[in-house]
């Protein structure tokens, strides 16, 4: 059963460790996923954003392959399924659908038109008993043809967000959506640190996590980060491993072509990346 992202994560928050939160595409990104959690004893967050969302056939498409997956696996370490980056219209319909943890991103709007869309969607979640995840200081980068500026977030704003009772606050602090570039700066501690100061137990969610140095990724969490988003990594590990397999032929040789051994490389080095993940992020033996 899904479950809630609240307890997960202030859970880790206490613990000093992150919760990853790994977005998913179709069937092989999904199990790939669980079966990583449920063998490591993890818990695990799924990522959808709106066009993975559309791109899997709709919302409930999404809820209804989780959760088979959630049952035929026999998957017991506790799951979310968490909307990625949600529109104001996209929060109310996951929750319509069955997520268990929606994330408004509101943070390209003026800070009080912010706050007053992230106040309604955390009261509709409280009254279904979601996670809710906000914004300030939209994240660098593309995704889904959305370009954030990369802002660092005015930590006086992250208070007032937190205050409202989200369950996770995201802050920019110079993360990007994405490979790095090679002159990037690299994450903004000093912002991290006084947002944590201001926002107290409220658990911190790292956006970006593909390429982010490990000793970055250990720091951000000392200074209160508890769900570290991870997607571009899955990608790329994916597409190497497919790419190899086609490039030697292996699609050309018996019944390789079949989708079940085309896909399994990928599906494996998928598996591979989570694990080192919540390896890095401290989550095993963590259900
Ligand atoms: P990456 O694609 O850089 O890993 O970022 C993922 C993310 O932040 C999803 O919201």
């Amino acid at each position: 059963m899904l479950v809630s992202a609240k307890e997960m994560l202030n859970k880790a928050k206490n613990g000093k460790y992150a919760v990853g939160q790994f977005n998913i595409n179709n069937l092989e990104w999904t199990k790939a996923i669980l079966l990583t959690a449920q063998e490591n004893n993890s818990p695990v967050i799924l990522g959808v954003s709106e066009g993975a969302g559309k791109y899997m056939g709709g919302y409930h498409a999404v809820v209804g392959m989780v959760n088979g997956l959630l049952k035929d696996l026999n998957i017991t370490v506790p799951v979310a399924l968490h909307l990625d980056h949600g529109s104001y219209e996209g929060a109310f319909k996951v929750i319509e659908a069955g997520f268990s943890s929606v994330m408004f991103d509101g943070s390209h709007y003026p800070i009080d038109e912010n706050i007053e869309k992230t106040k309604e969607i955390i009261k509709l979640a409280n009254e279904k008993g979601l996670s809710m995840e906000a914004e300030v200081g939209s994240i660098g980068g593309e995704e889904d043809g959305v370009i954030g500026a990369g802002e660092v977030a005015d930590p006086a704003e992250c208070k007032r967000i937190a205050e409202l009772g989200v369950t996770m606050l995201a802050a920019g602090i110079g993360n990007i959506h994405g490979k790095y570039p090679a002159n990037w700066k690299g994450l903004d501690f000093d912002t991290l640190a006084k947002v944590d100061e201001v926002t107290g137990d409220v658990p911190l969610v790292l956006h970006g996590g593909t390429g982010i140095p490990a000793d970055m990724i250990k720091k951000a969490i000392s200074l209160g980060v508890a769900k570290i988003n991870v997607n571009t990594e899955c990608q790329l590990s994916f597409a190497e491993a497919t790419r190899k397999y086609i490039e030697a032929g292996k699609d050309l040789q018996g019944k390789g072509f079949d989708p079940r051994k085309l896909l399994a490389p990928g599906f494996e080095a998928i598996k591979a990346t989570v694990k080192e993940k919540m390896e890095l992020f401290g989550s095993i033996n963590q259900a």
